[in-house]
């Protein structure tokens, strides 16, 4: 089926000529179906938005509405994440299955019914359920509006770099059968640029992303990074990158020969083609400073001046070495806002909640895995329990039983969380326990890594907003010492936030944003494990601080 987007601009704003903003309506098909595509000299079906890999971009500009029908033709159910739209009061087209909705099953539709409000930049969109988000993803690009220009000089072109994995096998197949021995799956086999692996890899000659380029111009780079497991490096031979922006919130600029990306984050660069005219490799790499098997391969895509023939072999780059955690904790320390009067940095200063979770790897019994045993994730020793119905549903309709609202606001016991690894008694609590926050009240949560088992830095996303990222250290967080360094004027403000290997990151953030909203890590391995949570925020006193009434479409459970 062929891809089918169009976009309509709604007449009867147009008759309404008071009226302060002429929001447009935009309109996606999204048909959920399977492909045989080809990579790394195998066809293999892959679940894919109308056929393609990666999927649609949805073009939007601020304030705009959208409706995207998403059609599921293939054997699984199917949810579909809008990766950093806050979704005010509207979770129910934030798409988390079982968070915010029942999944779409297969020959079923529902329309995502949403508006973008006070965002712009780049985000993406996502399955969220299984491994699916492997080959289902794609680019939102929120433009300001009409006549707000970029706050940075106007690029030239623009050009969308989706990083993602590539498995040759079929990963729920994968997947399941790791669960069976309570392992990890196997690695992927590629990284990708845009979907493909670059020449490094075979059969990948016809297989490699290459964007053209006029000297002298200026590019932005709209960067995602779509993988599944990898928190990645990024670069371009014998140029430097600017950065403007971060999870569509814009940036203080600064220049990086390599940006890092965890998994789930959006980066804009601008870069101008100012070398001698070549062909320059764009190359991405994983980042990975834990103690565990380093995923060395690295995807390429060509960066290349017009007129230079295909036959010109490219400059290859430098990429920090995947142990690089220097380079790693550099790179997040120029973050910051651009905090302008139009743009500004709206840090809570006042904090009602403090919060303080631990992650944690443990083994759990498992009486159907083949050992007995089976790998999980926590946070705060307990590890989530996906439950049968939708959160935000049984938090709406008042259902009884599916989950509780005591998530602690501490570890159950303090210990040397950094200390030396801590490999006995890795056992931890299950159950589907949330966190009641009260409507527009301001929260702090220290994001606590441990050695239990290993230390590892993980990518942490939460849903229904963004929040600041005030200080972040290795060690054990010191509640004495370590918040008298935090930034509290031009903190970087985003989505997901890298919790460095051994260490900790503190963010705040305001609940004014009515509804359940999912907290995990980024990486599908320890979602699947247990590695999140979610926040129930209650209503606020006024019917525009209430959840809004589930559409009539909302898939059944
Ligand atoms: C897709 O590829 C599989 C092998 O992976 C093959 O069996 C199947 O016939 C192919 N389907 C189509 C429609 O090409
Ligand atoms: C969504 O698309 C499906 C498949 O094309 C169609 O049957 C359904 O009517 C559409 N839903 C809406 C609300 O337009
Ligand atoms: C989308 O949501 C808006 C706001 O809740 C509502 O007014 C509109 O009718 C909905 N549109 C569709 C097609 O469901
Ligand atoms: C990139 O930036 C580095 C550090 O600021 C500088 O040394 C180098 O010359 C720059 N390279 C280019 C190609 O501009
Ligand atoms: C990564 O691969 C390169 C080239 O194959 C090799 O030289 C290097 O030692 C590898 N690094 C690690 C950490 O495995
Ligand atoms: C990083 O990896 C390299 C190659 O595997 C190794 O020689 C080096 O000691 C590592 N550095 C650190 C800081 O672990
Ligand atoms: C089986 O479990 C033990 C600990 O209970 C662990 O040491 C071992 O690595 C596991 N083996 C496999 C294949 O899972
Ligand atoms: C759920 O309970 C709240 C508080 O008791 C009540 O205001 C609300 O109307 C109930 N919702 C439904 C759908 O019954
Ligand atoms: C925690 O463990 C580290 C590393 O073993 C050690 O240096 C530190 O003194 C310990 N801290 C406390 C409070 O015991
Ligand atoms: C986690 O909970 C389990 C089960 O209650 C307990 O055995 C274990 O000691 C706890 N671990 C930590 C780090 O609190
Ligand atoms: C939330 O609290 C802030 C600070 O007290 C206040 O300025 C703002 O108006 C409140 N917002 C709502 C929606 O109540
Ligand atoms: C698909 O979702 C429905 C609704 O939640 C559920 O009843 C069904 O078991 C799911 N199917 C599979 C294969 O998970």
């Amino acid at each position: 089926m062929a891809a089918s987007r169009m976009s309509v601009f709604s007449c009867f704003l147009h008759v309404f000529l008071s009226s302060p903003a002429i929001a447009a309506l935009k309109k996606y098909d999204f048909n959920i179906q399977v492909k045989n595509v080809s990579r790394l000299c195998n066809a293999k079906p892959i679940v894919t938005v109308n056929g393609m890999f990666p999927g649609p971009t949805i073009y939007v500009r601020e304030g705009d509405q959208v409706l995207v029908n998403v059609t599921n033709h293939a054997q699984y159910n199917v949810s579909i994440h809008w990766h950093g739209l806050k979704q005010f009061r509207n979770g129910w087209a934030d798409g988390p299955a079982y968070i915010t909705l029942c999944p779409i099953r297969s020959g079923r539709s529902y329309t995502y019914n949403f508006t973008v409000t006070g965002q712009r930049g780049t985000l993406w969109w996502h399955a969220h359920i299984l491994w699916l988000r492997a080959t289902v993803y794609g680019a939102i690009v929120v433009m300001p509006k009409e006549g707000t220009p970029f706050p940075f000089p106007q690029p030239y072109q623009e050009t969308n770099i989706i990083l993602g994995e590539w498995w040759n096998q079929d990963v729920e197949t994968i997947v399941n059968q790791a669960n069976k021995l309570g392992l990890p799956p196997q690695p992927s086999d590629a990284p990708t640029i845009n979907g493909k692996p670059g020449p490094l890899f075979p059969c990948s000659e016809k297989h490699t992303f290459a964007m053209e380029v006029e000297s002298g111009k200026t590019y932005l780079l709209r960067i995602i990074n779509a993988a599944l497991n990898d928190e990645l490096f990024f670069t371009i031979a014998g140029h430097n990158m600017t950065v403007v922006e971060i999870d569509a919130v814009y940036t203080k600029p600064f220049t990086s020969q390599a940006i890092l990306i965890t998994p789930g984050q959006t980066t804009n660069v601008l870069i101008k083609a100012d070398q001698s005219p070549s062909r320059y490799f764009m190359a991405a790499r994983a980042f990975m400073d834990a103690p565990i098997t380093v995923d060395n391969k690295t995807a390429t895509a060509i960066f290349q001046y017009k007129g230079i023939p295909n036959t010109v072999l490219p400059t290859l780059p430098q990429l920090p070495a995947p142990n690089d955690t220097k380079y790693a904790l550099n790179y997040n320390s120029k973050l910051r806002s651009l905090n302008t009067p139009q743009f500004p940095a709206k840090v809570p200063l006042q904090i009602d909640r403090h919060l303080f979770y631990t992650i944690g790897l443990g083994m759990n019994p498992c009486p159907t895995c083949q050992n007995g045993t089976q790998l999980v994730a926590s946070l705060n020793n307990i590890t989530f329990v996906m439950p049968k119905v939708g959160l935000l549903q049984a938090h709406y309709f008042n259902l009884s039983g599916v989950f509780r609202t005591d998530f602690p606001d501490q570890p159950p016991a303090p210990f040397n969380y950094t200390g030396a690894s801590l490999t006995a008694n890795l056992a931890t609590t299950t159950g589907t326990r949330l966190s009641k926050l009260r409507f527009n009240s301001t929260v702090e949560l220290v994001i606590q890594d441990t050695n239990l088992l290993s230390v590892e830095s993980h990518p942490f996303h939460l849903h229904g907003f963004n929040f600041f990222v005030v200080g972040s250290g290795i060690g054990n967080f010191d509640p004495e010492k370590d918040p008298a360094k935090f930034n509290l004027v031009d903190p970087p403000e985003r989505n997901t936030v890298g919790v460095p290997t051994g260490g900790w990151t503190a963010i705040r953030f305001r609940a004014d944003n009515p509804g359940v909203w999912f907290m995990h890590c980024h990486l599908e391995l320890h979602t699947m494990w247990g590695l999140k949570m979610a926040f129930v925020v209650e209503n606020g006193k006024s019917a525009e601080e209430t959840v809004l009434p589930p559409p009539k479409d909302l898939p059944p459970c």
